[in-house]
């Protein structure tokens, strides 16, 4: 069977990412990238591939489907215009800024018949997808609670500026997880943020979450932390039932690395090089959405269930906004 023709639009980091991973996929060819942004032309030679200035000329060629890579604001319009175009789509969480968008895309996709997948990474992670194992109601018993930690480097909001939030860029993450290993719905939720900085970002932002289940739900994410916090990072998510307890240390890759000023650790899981080719987490994706478009596989998730942790976000914001609790 040939090989299906892929394209990324949207060539920042994580499009520099799929670029280089799709480069060495054996089911794939990567026949071009688009960024309006003409000094990323120089990834066409490094990637071996095309490059276009246009995202819509790319959508004019023979490609089979796309990854959509673009900062969250712009999924909507370049997910509908793909839709259109008759181009498959693996769009870069989350689905969309707003529930109104991701319903919007996911009905141009039906429109036009053309499949969907979400890049929730985490569906492809070891450790998570353990922990799902492990949170069955036979072995955790009942739900007593979800807490999803976060909290980043300042560079990292600085970096991205208004055209992100700390709920788009990290949080759909959780949200999808406690959607996933819940087993439950989220019903409510009640939010707090804290902007000291004016970098057109949330600091801090706290949320309660009640669950169908009864269980609660908490995330605490900050991303104003200084440059020196080890590894950048402090991710960490615990589920905690009338029977077992479970948690990720996600600083822990099993490896740390200490310098005279310093503490480290490494990606190992999510889109780490070894032996000079992304593998991991990330590999396994796109793996997937090439190899379920191909060969017509279903998706571990449909997008249907993706858009519900927009519904989610977008319940935060208000809650924000007007100090109340909130009904998703
Ligand atoms: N899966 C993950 O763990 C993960 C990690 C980081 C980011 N993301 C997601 O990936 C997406 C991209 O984030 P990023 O950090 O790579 O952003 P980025 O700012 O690094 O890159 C965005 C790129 O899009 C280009 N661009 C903007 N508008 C464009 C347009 N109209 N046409 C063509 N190119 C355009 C910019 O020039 C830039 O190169 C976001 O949705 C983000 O939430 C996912």
């Amino acid at each position: 069977m040939e090989n299906i023709k892929i394209g990324v639009i949207g060539l920042g980091f994580m499009g520099d990412l799929h670029a280089n991973c799709y480069s060495t996929l054996p089911n794939v060819d990567l026949v071009g990238i688009a960024d309006k942004d003409p000094q990323k032309k120089e990834l066409a030679d490094k990637y071996n591939t095309k490059f276009y200035d246009d995202y819509k000329d790319l959508l004019s060629s023979d490609v089979d489907a796309v990854s959509v890579c673009l900062p969250d604001m712009f999924h909507v319009d370049a997910c509908c215009d793909a839709a259109k175009a008759k181009k498959h789509i693996l769009v870069e969480k989350p689905l969309a800024h707003n529930h109104e968008s991701a319903e919007k895309i996911i009905n141009a996709s039906k429109e036009n018949n053309v499949r969907l997948m979400v890049a929730h990474i985490l569906r492809f992670d070891p450790r998570c997808v353990q922990l799902y194992e492990n949170t069955s109601r036979d072995k955790i018993g009942d739900l007593i609670h979800i807490k999803a930690k976060r909290a980043t480097i300042i560079d990292v909001a600085n970096r991205l500026s208004s055209t992100s939030s700390i709920l788009y860029y990290l949080g759909v993450h959780d949200i999808d997880l406690i959607n996933w290993i819940s087993r439950s719905e989220i019903k409510s939720v009640y939010a707090k943020k804290v902007e000291k900085h004016n970098n057109g970002n949330e600091d801090s932002l706290l949320a309660i979450l009640e669950l169908e289940n009864g269980a609660l739900g908490m995330l605490d994410y900050c991303w104003s932390w200084p440059s020196a916090l080890p590894s950048g990072y402090n991710f960490n998510f615990e589920v905690l039932g009338t029977k077992t307890g479970n948690f990720i240390d996600m600083r822990d890759q099993g490896i740390w690395e200490i310098t005279q000023d310093k503490l480290s650790s490494f990606d190992t899981h999510l889109w780490p090089t070894t032996n000079g080719q992304i593998t991991g987490d990330l590999r396994d994706e796109l793996l997937h959405f090439s190899e379920a478009i191909k060969n017509q596989n279903k998706f571990l998730q449909e997008p249907d269930f993706a858009a519900k942790s927009i519904k989610v976000i977008d319940c935060i914001f208000e809650s924000i906004e007007k100090g109340i609790k909130v009904s998703v």
